[in-house]
């Protein structure tokens, strides 16, 4: 397996199997004890993260933000917000990063910027029709007097994706007038990617960073860039996918190939190129590995293992669908069980089988004390499931806070939600701040050592995970973790595998062409150790296991 990328360099492939670690910067570390998360907390964090044995971080966004949607609503796209830090911090982060063999990848947002930005601002004090305006999606309403939305699209934080304007220029000042295009927050204004402006502005962005030496990007709704928005706009009440060919006036479109094509030509200006990640949420057809291609973003997340039960015959179907996608477009699979808009996996895991995206939903909404979430259980599986994924040819991107097998926090008290979901769907569904709460470093110290009084409190349970609890004791998340990832690195081999067990089985298990294996035992009882198994060879394990058997929800990894 190849890839076309234009460069000899001998680091121009990093990325294929690299273990990435997420890191949400206001819930990492905070260095200046003000209760969010900072840049400079990550550099003191640095032994950490190389102690983990990560190959890179990729960082949620740090950029001036009025964090309506946690960062992800940006005011300046080549700038540190004030309270995580200054530009200087963040070279002095990438210097020490590098210094580690840590490589960064930094998050980029195109479909949207926040209302604060200065085209936006300047849109608003624009007439209708004013280039400023063109910049965005302004629309005239429908009904005799504009009153109505341009079209019946929903936020995906709930509510309406259009908010009407007080016009500030033109005949109508004074006057409400037109309304905006977002598809996520109000804050949140979605951009107008058929104008040049745009296009250059954010070539300038990857520049921006690129010149600072960071080494990827991960790209934010990626699939979302190019809209239909010819009139009349089309009638879509529901925000998913329902036929993904290229006809959704919103998603997956086939003009968002071009934008991307342009993309890579300025990531190929460096040597070795930049890497760079889609964040695309289209279900699994050819489509979704046009993002992946080496004349595109180069890697595609997929969520398939996310979404999946803890099921033998299901891993064991996505591992090989994504191999082969992987392999048809020239990149190398993701894979991914957390990041900062899920439950935390070992959470999910712990909820009766069969739970649906709306019973997690519910079970968060009823504090999660009901459905009774088996902890145990839900931790025995996620780190098996860890095991699995690690071993599987690709980058692995790891969420902060996994290697602590933190759980979600699903009984923050409502008074300190912050998710725009929780606002927009009237407090319906509570959203995505269960797993943003502030790592927990050391057990005995204020806040858990995480800084000042987090932005989202700390529950007691946090104390038992945290890092310094588990570092040095054999068995805990932590090590597990560090163990992996250092034989990880030992065992690589190239990017493919051959199943060892038959398709139906409970046990499954492959192995990599230099050997190394893989396998994990999916059921709730023990399972034999099969006959040709040398337990010598096992060198890493995400359970006990009595002799001669795999322990249940267990995954052994054997070295040649
Ligand atoms: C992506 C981000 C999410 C954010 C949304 C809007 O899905 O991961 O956190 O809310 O885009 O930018």
């Amino acid at each position: 397996m190849s890839t076309d990328i234009p460069s000899t360099h001998p680091d121009a492939n990093w990325w294929r199997q690299a273990a990435v670690y997420q890191i949400y910067p206001r819930s990492f570390s905070d260095a200046n004890g003000d209760g969010m998360g900072d840049l400079p907390g990550v550099t003191a964090r640095m032994g950490y993260l190389s102690e983990l044995g990560i190959d890179a971080i990729w960082l949620s966004p740090f950029y001036p933000s009025a964090l309506a949607d946690g960062g992800y609503d940006v005011d300046d796209y080549r700038n540190v917000d004030p309270r995580l830090g200054s530009l200087d911090d963040f070279d002095a982060m990438v210097a020490a990063a590098h210094a580690a063999g840590i490589r960064v990848i930094v998050d980029v947002v195109p479909n949207h910027s926040s209302n604060r930005h200065e085209w936006f601002k300047a849109a608003l004090t624009s007439a209708p029709g004013s280039p400023e305006r063109a910049r965005y999606q302004f629309f005239d309403g429908l009904g005799a007097d504009g009153e109505l939305p341009p079209s019946d699209w929903p936020s995906h934080f709930g509510g309406g994706a259009w908010t009407r304007v007080v016009e500030q220029a033109g005949p109508n000042a004074g006057s409400l007038g037109q309304w905006y295009l977002h598809l996520f927050a109000t804050e949140q204004p979605d951009f107008n990617w058929d104008h040049p402006e745009v296009r250059e502005d954010f070539h300038t962005t990857l520049r921006f960073w690129a010149d600072r030496g960071v080494d990827g990007f991960r790209v934010d709704v990626a699939h979302g860039l190019a809209k239909d928005m010819s009139l009349p706009l089309r009638s879509k009440p529901e925000l998913e996918i329902l036929v993904d060919d290229g006809t959704d006036p919103l998603f997956d479109r086939d003009d968002v190939h071009e934008i991307f094509a342009g993309w890579r030509t300025v990531l190929n200006e460096y040597d070795p190129p930049k890497a760079a990640v889609a964040e695309a949420w289209v279900p699994f057809t050819e489509r979704r590995l046009k993002y992946a291609r080496p004349t595109e973003l180069g890697q595609a997340f997929n969520f398939d293992l996310l979404q999946a039960p803890f099921d033998a015959a299901e891993f064991r179907s996505i591992a090989e669908k994504c191999l082969d996608e992987a392999a048809a477009s020239g990149a190398s699979s993701t894979w991914v069980f957390s990041n900062h808009d899920v439950i935390r996996h070992p959470s999910r895991y712990a909820l009766p089988d069969g739970s649906t995206l709306a019973d997690l939903e519910a079970w968060l909404l009823a504090d999660g004390a009901t459905p009774v979430p088996d902890l145990p259980r839900g931790l025995r599986r996620a780190r098996a499931a860890t095991l699995f994924m690690l071993g599987l040819p690709g980058s692995a991107y790891l969420y902060q806070g996994e290697e602590l097998g933190l759980f979600e926090v699903a009984d923050l008290p409502a008074a300190s939600l912050q998710d725009p979901t929780w606002f927009r769907t009237l407090h319906k569904v509570k959203g995505r701040d269960g797993c943003r709460v502030p790592l927990p470093w050391s057990s005995g110290a204020a806040n858990f050592g995480f800084g000042g009084t987090p932005w989202l409190p700390q529950p007691a349970w946090f104390g038992e995970h945290a890092a310094d609890v588990q570092d040095g004791v054999a068995g805990s998340t932590l090590e597990m973790y560090r163990s992996a990832l250092d034989w990880r690195r030992k065992l690589q081999s190239a990017e493919s595998l051959e199943w060892l067990s038959e398709p139906g089985a409970s046990v499954v298990r492959y192995r990599r062409p230099n050997g190394w294996e893989v396998l994990t035992n999916f059921a709730a009882v023990p399972a034999a150790l099969p006959a040709d198994v040398d337990p010598a060879k096992v060198v890493l394990s995400s359970g006990a296991s009595a002799d001669g058997t795999v322990g249940p929800e267990t995954t052994l990894w054997l070295a040649p």
